[in-house]
């Protein structure tokens, strides 16, 4: 996606030859503009594929989220990462193991926001390692539910998630894909892979 890879290039921050900052846009201010046209394009990507609901991951996967599942008109389900006053019990729950931070925390979604009647788009903002959209899509199968893909906003393909995901035969659109963070550049892959 052109608009996203001249945003990337122009405002993201090379911090070592594994870290992209994008904190202008994506991770910590956001760019409301930026993140409809990025939904929107999810949305026309699955748009035959009878979704009936997105789930991602708190927090910076909501953003995009919330504009693709205002395209579809389908609710969007974020999993949360820590314990909720309110949310108790009746919980899908998996574990989720950073690489990048070298710590295991459960994610959760209520039983009662996914069941085996749901077609889910899974969309996150990164993908690295994969272990947060692993966690979402052990979820969706503990409710019996269908997944139709992963939409991801950016993801490092010389990374491990990406392959991990796609050889268990699921869909993956990234809207960016990132061949090489090395000498301090951003450089991409030709096309964002699918
Ligand atoms: P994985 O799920 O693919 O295995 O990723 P990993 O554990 O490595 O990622 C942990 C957190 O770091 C995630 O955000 C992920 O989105 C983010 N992340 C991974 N690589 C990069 C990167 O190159 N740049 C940036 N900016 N973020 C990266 P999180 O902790 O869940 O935070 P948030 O969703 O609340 O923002
Ligand atoms: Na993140
Ligand atoms: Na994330």
């Amino acid at each position: 996606m052109k608009l996203l890879k001249d945003k990337i290039a122009q405002e993201g921050k090379v911090l070592s030859e594994n870290v992209l900052k994008v904190d202008t846009f994506l991770n910590h201010q956001i760019d409301p503009e930026l993140m409809q046209a990025i939904g929107e394009e999810f949305a026309t990507r699955y748009k035959d594929e009878g979704i009936t609901k997105i789930v991602t991951i708190e927090s910076s996967g909501i953003a995009p989220s919330m504009f693709a599942g205002l395209t579809l008109g389908v609710p969007v389900v974020f999993a949360r990462k820590r314990k909720s006053l309110t949310l108790t019990d009746n919980l899908y729950t998996s574990k989720v193991h950073s690489f990048t931070k070298n710590e295991t925390n459960d994610i959760s979604i209520s039983q009662n926001f996914l069941s085996s009647d749901d077609v889910v788009l899974i969309i996150d903002d990164f993908l690295a390692n994969g272990q947060a959209v692993l966690g979402l899509l052990d979820i969706v199968e503990q409710a019996n539910a269908k997944t139709a893909g992963v939409g991801i906003v950016i993801e490092k393909g010389f990374q491990t998630g990406g392959g991990i995901i796609r050889e268990r035969g699921i869909r993956v659109d990234s809207l960016a894909n990132i061949k090489s963070l090395a000498n301090g550049k951003v450089e991409f892959f030709e096309e964002a892979s699918t």
